[in-house]
């Protein structure tokens, strides 16, 4: 019937065939373009008659109507399929778990000394915090242990260059110089708030020394067991009339806390320090659970020693205590049931992110 429609059939067929915009276009231009096959249909009118020209130029159209309306489909259809392309690119699976969050938490000798100074501080006693590196005189002399003390060579340490007997020289074998450190900024204190001339201090204006000191402490040793860095906690009760029944009150009060548990006994045991006597270690034995019946030891103690007392600033026959100095590692381990110190200093997320409190 007409010679047009191979021209739009052709037209639609090199449409669909173009695959990216470009072709798109290109295909356009040989049918729509100033050359195109449609525009020169157009030229060739020009010779026809009026009434041809209608008839004829009526029909081109519908013709080109029907082109354009396949090129803007094919222009669709690309955008189309560009668009669900993206989409399946970018495609959010809105039914997958979220990211959680990594959250800290706190190492599990933080943990055990978080719960030490809390149990201290229910029973009243303070916390202080002292320098790891340390002079001479806090660390040994002042504790009774004189330079050629052999407890010394049992504390082994680290010295650093620089400090003196009583500048900084070494790190701290132990946190018993808080007892020293702290005492004597205690007395100093309520000494001057009273002005006394050092009569009468708990008589008067000044309570009692009742101090924790927890912190990291050094030795050149290094096993399953003892670590070069480890952490122990000081404490010291002075008074004018503590003795070692308030020790045993206020550690059996304290471990049984820590653990949890009553199912457990205390025991002392002799033993030496040059700046406690006399001077006893502290043992516990757990009377249920996988420890069962076994004595673990778990902190030095003792009596405060007359000269240690003087060098405090306070008179031994006057002023009396106890000290107690026990290792924080050791205690986390039996609370967590880790059988190798190491592990704690190893720094393993997977094995430190199981402790919770
Ligand atoms: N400082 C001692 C040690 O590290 C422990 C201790 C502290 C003993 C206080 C008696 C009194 O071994």
């Amino acid at each position: 019937m007409n010679d047009l429609q191979p021209i739009v059939d052709a037209a639609q067929a090199a449409f669909a065939q173009a695959a990216t915009p470009a072709e798109l276009e290109n295909a356009k231009a040989q049918f729509l373009g100033k050359s195109g096959r449609m525009t020169e249909l157009m030229k060739g009118m020009a010779a026809l008659s009026v009434e041809e020209k209608k008839t004829r130029g009526a029909a081109i159209n519908l013709a080109k109507q029907a082109i354009e309306a396949a090129l803007n489909a094919a222009r669709q259809a690309m955008a189309d399929a560009e668009l669900a392309a993206q989409l399946q690119a970018e495609a959010l699976d809105v039914t997958l778990p979220g990211r959680q969050r990594g959250q800290g938490g706190l190492h599990p000798v933080s943990l055990a000394q978080e719960r030490i100074e809390a149990i201290f501080g229910s029973m009243g006693f303070d916390v202080a915090q002292g320098p790891e590196i340390e002079a001479d005189w806090f660390n040994f002399t002042a504790l009774n242990t004189p330079e050629d003390h052999p407890a010394r060579s049992m504390h082994d340490t680290f010295y650093v260059e620089g400090g003196s007997a009583t500048a900084p020289n070494l790190l701290r074998t132990h946190t018993s110089p808080m007892q020293i450190r702290y005492a004597v900024q205690h007395v100093k204190k309520y000494r001057a708030l009273a002005g006394d001339s050092g009569e009468g201090l708990f008589g008067g204006a000044m309570p009692e020394i009742r101090v924790i000191a927890p912190g990291r402490t050094y030795r050149v040793d290094s096993d399953a067991t003892h670590s070069p860095m480890f952490h122990q906690v000081e404490g010291l009760w002075v008074g004018e009339n503590i003795s070692f029944k308030d020790l045993k009150s206020v550690y059996l009060n304290f471990i049984t806390t820590f653990f949890e548990t009553d199912a457990l006994q205390l025991r002392f045991r002799p033993s030496y320090f040059p700046f406690t006597e006399p001077s006893a270690e502290i043992d516990i034995m757990f009377e249920s659970g996988p420890l069962k019946g076994r004595w673990l030891e778990v902190s030095g103690s003792g009596q405060v020693h007359p000269q240690v007392i003087r060098n405090m600033g306070l008179d031994p026959e006057r002023y009396i205590g106890f000290a107690f100095g026990s290792g924080i590692d050791r205690l986390a381990m039996l609370r967590y049931g880790v059988n190798d110190l190491r592990l704690f200093f190893d720094g393993d997320v997977r094995f430190l992110s199981q402790f919770q409190n």
